[in-house]
C-alpha cells in the first residue's frame, strides 16, 4: 500500500515554521495501518506547486494532502485537485466533513473536496494538526478495501 501524504503551506514550505500536520498524518496512519510506504512533501499554496505534486504521486494508492482547503485567497488545494482527479468522490469529503464536525463547527468552513485519478485516491485535509490526526483515524480502515475496489477486485 503505497500513500503520498503532501502538506500545502506557504510558510511551512519556505521553512517559516515547522510541519506538524504531514507528519502527524503519516504517524496516525502508519500506526493504524501498519506495512504501509508513506511519502511525503511539503509545497506551496500555489495551483501549479500542487498540482506538480500530485502527479508526483500517481503510483500511489491513496493521496492525503494537508492544508489549504479554507476560504482564505491562497486556499487553493480543492481548486488543484478537482484538476488532477477525474472522478469525484463527494463521499469521502463527506466522511471527513462529518467527523471533524464532530470536533468543531468550524468544520463547514473547509472546501475540501476528494475523488480518483485513474486507480489513485486524493483525499484533502484541513491543515491543523488535529484535522491531519482525525483524517488519518477515519481513513485507515478504509485503505485497503477502496485500493481493492479501485482495482475492480471488490464488489
Ligand atoms: N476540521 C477539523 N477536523 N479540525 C480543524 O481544526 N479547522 C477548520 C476546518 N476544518 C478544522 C477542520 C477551519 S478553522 C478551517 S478555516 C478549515 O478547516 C480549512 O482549513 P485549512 O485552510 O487549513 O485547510
Amino acid at each position: 500500500m503505497r500513500v503520498a501524504v503532501i502538506t500545502v503551506s506557504d510558510r511551512a514550505s519556505r521553512g517559516e515554521y515547522e510541519d506538524r500536520s504531514g507528519p502527524a498524518l503519516e504517524e496516525v496512519l502508519s500506526e493504524l495501518a501498519p506495512g504501509i510506504t508513506v511519502a511525503r512533501e511539503v509545497v506551496a499554496d500555489e495551483r501549479d506547486s500542487i498540482l506538480a505534486a500530485l502527479e508526483r504521486h500517481t503510483d500511489c494508492d491513496w493521496i492525503f494532502t494537508t492544508g489549504g482547503t479554507g476560504p482564505a485567497p491562497r486556499d487553493v488545494t480543492p481548486q488543484a485537485t478537482e484538476t488532477f482527479i477525474d472522478r469525484p468522490l463527494p463521499g469521502l469529503a463527506e466522511l471527513l466533513r462529518r467527523e471533524s464536525l464532530a470536533e468543531t463547527p468550524f468544520a463547514v468552513f473547509s472546501r475540501a473536496t476528494a475523488g480518483m485519478r485513474g486507480t489513485t485516491y486524493v483525499v484533502n485535509a484541513p491543515g491543523s494538526v488535529k484535522a491531519a490526526r482525525l483524517c488519518a483515524r477515519v481513513f485507515a480502515p478504509l485503505l485497503e478495501h477502496g485500493k481493492k475496489m479501485a482495482r475492480g477486485e471488490g464488489h
